[in-house]
């Protein structure tokens, strides 16, 4: 693994993976020292130190530690065993606070780290959304995760590794939701109407070949409420459940659903992807739209994607179909 600075300590996550599996019963703090080869004065600075973090841990250090609740933290320890059989499972970078983790994925890349290396933070200072924006990352409240992937596509393939990431993304969340999201092409989650989730896809390439992409994921979780000026377009799966939910299940199951769409899309290609597209995106076809490119605006009617994944809509001025491959698309009445 690369050594990255700030990453978790391989022992806290340690700590934190035995006091989540035996939640049930009291551990006294000279096993959990032993098990982990430190001190039992560093066992309790560190419990101290997860406290401050929320992690409910009762006990001291003469009684024993117990968990009361198992944390919803994003511990790698933990991920890598229930994400064994993917390429998730063997490089997990964790951090409380990074600023974006799409940055540290892509210097991962640059570095040359293999395919499937995952970047999650807690908290991201610096958390960013597609055309510049910011994505608002608050601690231990959404999933903030990047992938490394290193697919043998040629560059101009790379919207469909996007829809590939935001059909993931869309099933994941599904399992949560009384409702069903739809995908606002190219991957914006959407329940009833506002946005819970984003992906943000960076790409290291040759005209011909991909060096690597990285497909940054942010999914909003357990906020209580959106910054106001979001509050009519931005939502989360507690605000529309009113339930609390695990941060920990929801990434799992997000990873296992890549895993599956990303083996379909690399052994049969497009089609089947275009097809679940179609399925679950009422973006798809027949959608009143209002694109926004660099370069223009205008308004139109979507009409099914190309083979490429790029969104096709034909236009309300006569000017016949046109073929968006990047820009921003809201619904037009
Ligand atoms: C968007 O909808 O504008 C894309 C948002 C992507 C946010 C995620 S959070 C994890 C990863 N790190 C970042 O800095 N951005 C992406």
């Amino acid at each position: 693994m690369a050594n990255l600075p700030g990453t978790t300590d391989r022992r806290i996550d340690a700590l934190l993976t035995l006091l989540t599996e035996n939640s049930t019963i009291v551990i006294s703090g000279e096993k959990i020292a032993k098990e982990i080869g430190v001190t039992r004065q560093q066992v309790w600075r560190w419990v101290q130190k997860m406290r401050e973090l929320g992690v409910r841990v009762k006990g001291h250090a003469r009684t024993g530690y117990h968990i009361e609740r198992a944390p919803d933290i994003l511990v790698p320890q933990l991920l890598s065993r229930r994400l064994f059989g993917t390429p998730f499972a063997r490089r997990i970078y964790h951090f409380f606070k990074i600023d974006s983790t799409n940055t540290v994925a892509m210097q991962l890349g640059e570095q040359g780290e293999p395919h499937g290396a995952l970047v999650l933070a807690e908290e991201q200072t610096a958390g960013r959304g597609r055309a510049g924006r910011k994505w608002i990352s608050e601690k231990s409240a959404g999933i903030h995760c990047s992938i490394l992937m290193r697919p043998p596509i040629s560059p101009a393939h790379a919207p469909l590794l996007t829809l590939v990431a935001g059909l993931a993304a869309r099933d994941a969340a599904a399992e949560e939701l009384d409702v069903l999201p739809d995908i606002r092409w190219p991957n914006d989650l959407l329940v009833r109407g506002r946005k819970f989730s984003g992906i943000l896809t960076e790409m290291h390439a040759e005209p011909d070949r991909m060096h690597y992409a990285v497909i940054g994921i942010g999914i909003n979780v357990n906020q209580t409420k959106m910054p106001a000026e979001l509050a009519d377009f931005a939502t989360s799966l507690r605000i529309e459940t009113g339930k609390v939910h695990s941060r920990l299940e929801v990434l799992i199951r997000l990873l296992r659903h890549l895993d599956r769409y990303y083996n379909q899309f690399i052994a049969e290609g497009a089609g089947p992807i275009l097809r679940r597209f179609a399925e679950v995106s009422s973006y798809f076809q027949g959608k009143r739209v209002r694109i926004t490119t660099p370069i223009e605006v205008f308004t139109g009617t979507t009409a099914g994607l190309e083979s490429s994944g790029v969104l096709r809509v034909m236009r309300d001025d006569g000017g016949g179909i046109e073929s968006v491959l990047s820009g921003d698309v809201a619904e037009a009445s």
